[in-house]
C-alpha cells in the first residue's frame, strides 16, 4: 500500500509509476512523446511547476496568453511582459478564473519591443518586481504583415520587434538565468522563406522603405531568431543554460492578422484545419518544461520536436554576422552598457576573419 503523504490518498500501484523516466545515456537520446496534434495541457499532464518563475513576451493573447496560461495553471510564477498593460489585468484576472492559479504569482510589467529604452527598462525591473532568477524566458511577442514603420530607435518595426529587442532582451536578462534555466525564441516555419541578397549591405539588417515587402520583413526576423537562439545557445551552453526555438503553428487563429482585413479572412477560411491555441502553445512548453530535454540546447523544434532549420539558419557564418550586425545596432542607440563583452568578441572574431 502506498500513501500520499501531502494528501494522505493510499493506492496499492506506486502512483510515481505513472509518470515513470527512463535514464539517459546522452543529454540528446529524447524520443518523440508528442505530435502536432498535442495541448500544451496534455505535455504537462503530471508536470508540478510551483517554485518556477518564468517570464512571457506577448502574453496578454494569442498564443503567449495560451502558453501563459498553461504554465499557470501548473503553479509556474510568471511575468506578463507587454506593451498593453489594461489587457494584461484582465488576463490576468481571465487566467486565475480559468485555472485556479493563485493571483499572487501573475505580475506584469510593461515593455514595448518598438522602444529599445523600455527593453532595458523593463529587464533591469524583473529583480525588482519579480524575482532574482528565471528558469523559463519564452521570447513569444510578435508583429505580422504591418506597413513600413519606424520605431522610436528609427528601425523597421518588423524587425525590431520581431528581432532586435527580443536579442536585446535575453542579452540583458542573462544575469537572471542560472544552470538548468531555459530560453525559448517563437520562431516560424516562415524562416525558411528568408531572403538576405541585400542585409549585410550598410551593417544594417533592415531594409529601406522602398525594398519593404511585409511578408519578406517577417520571414526575415524569424530567420534572425532562430540564428539568435542558436548563438545564445553556444555562448550559454557552459553555465548550463538552454536556448532553443519554436514553430507554433501554421496561420493560428490569433490576434496576428489583425493588420488588414484579408489577412483575418484568410486566417478564418483556414482555421478548421490549423492548430487550436492550445495545440499552438504545446511545442513552446515543451520546450520551456518537459524534463526530457534537460541541457537540450541550440536545436529548433516543431509539432513538438526536434526538425531540422533552414540552411541559412545553420550557417554559422553567416549566423556569427547577423549577430554582430544587430548588436552593433543595439549598441548604436543604446552603447555598450551590458552587453559590451560580446560587442567586442563578435567584432574582434570579424576582424579576425578578414
Ligand atoms: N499565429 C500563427 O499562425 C503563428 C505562426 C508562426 C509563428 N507565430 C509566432 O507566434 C508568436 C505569437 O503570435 P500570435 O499568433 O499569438 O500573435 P498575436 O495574437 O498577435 O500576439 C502577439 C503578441 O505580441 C505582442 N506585441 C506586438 N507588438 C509588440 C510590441 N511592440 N511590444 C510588446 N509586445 C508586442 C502583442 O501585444 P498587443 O496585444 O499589445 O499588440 C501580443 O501580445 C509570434 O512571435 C508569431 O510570429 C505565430
Amino acid at each position: 500500500m502506498y500513501k500520499q503523504k501531502e494528501t494522505g490518498i493510499e493506492t496499492e500501484v506506486d502512483p510515481r509509476l505513472a509518470f515513470a523516466r527512463e535514464e539517459k545515456k546522452h543529454v540528446h537520446d529524447f524520443r518523440q512523446r508528442f505530435d502536432g496534434s498535442s495541448t500544451a495541457y496534455q505535455v504537462l499532464h503530471g508536470v508540478d511547476l510551483s517554485g518556477k518563475y518564468a517570464l512571457i513576451t506577448g502574453s496578454n493573447v494569442g498564443i503567449g496568453y495560451e502558453t501563459a496560461k498553461s504554465l499557470a495553471r501548473h503553479g509556474c510564477k510568471i511575468l506578463f511582459a507587454n506593451r498593453n498593460m489594461e489587457s494584461t489585468q484582465k488576463a490576468i484576472k481571465e487566467i486565475v478564473k480559468e485555472t485556479n492559479a493563485d493571483e499572487e504569482n501573475l505580475k506584469a510589467v510593461h515593455l514595448d519591443l518598438a522602444s529599445l529604452e523600455s527593453v532595458k527598462k523593463c529587464a533591469l525591473s524583473v529583480e525588482t518586481l519579480f524575482s532574482s532568477h528565471l528558469d523559463i524566458v519564452i521570447l513569444n511577442a510578435g508583429v505580422f504583415g504591418i506597413p513600413y514603420m519606424l520605431t522610436e530607435d528609427n528601425y523597421e518595426t518588423t524587425f525590431q520587434v520581431n528581432h532586435l529587442s527580443h536579442m536585446y532582451l535575453a542579452l540583458l536578462l542573462e544575469p537572471l538565468l542560472k544552470k538548468g534555466s531555459r530560453v525559448v525564441f517563437v520562431s516560424s516555419e516562415s524562416h525558411r522563406f528568408a531572403y538576405l541578397k541585400d542585409a549585410f549591405r550598410n551593417e544594417t539588417l533592415e531594409v529601406t522603405e522602398e525594398q519593404y515587402r511585409y511578408v519578406m520583413a517577417y520571414n526575415n526576423s524569424k530567420l534572425f531568431n532562430v540564428i539568435t537562439a542558436k548563438i545564445l545557445s553556444e555562448e550559454w551552453k557552459s553555465k548550463g543554460i538552454s536556448v532553443n526555438s519554436v514553430h507554433p503553428g501554421n496561420m493560428v487563429s490569433s490576434e496576428l492578422s489583425r493588420s488588414w482585413w484579408f489577412f483575418r479572412l484568410a486566417f478564418f477560411l483556414v482555421r478548421p484545419f490549423t492548430k487550436s491555441l492550445q495545440q499552438a502553445a504545446a511545442t513552446t512548453v515543451y520546450v520551456a518544461t518537459y524534463w526530457d530535454l534537460e541541457n537540450v540546447t541550440g536545436l529548433y523544434f516543431n509539432n513538438c520536436f526536434y526538425c531540422e532549420p533552414s540552411a541559412l539558419a545553420s550557417n554559422k557564418e553567416i549566423g556569427a554576422e547577423i549577430f554582430r550586425i544587430s548588436l552593433n545596432m543595439i549598441e548604436t542607440r543604446m552603447g555598450g552598457d551590458l552587453i559590451q563583452k560580446y560587442i567586442d568578441k563578435y567584432n574582434l572574431n570579424t576582424d579576425e576573419r578578414k
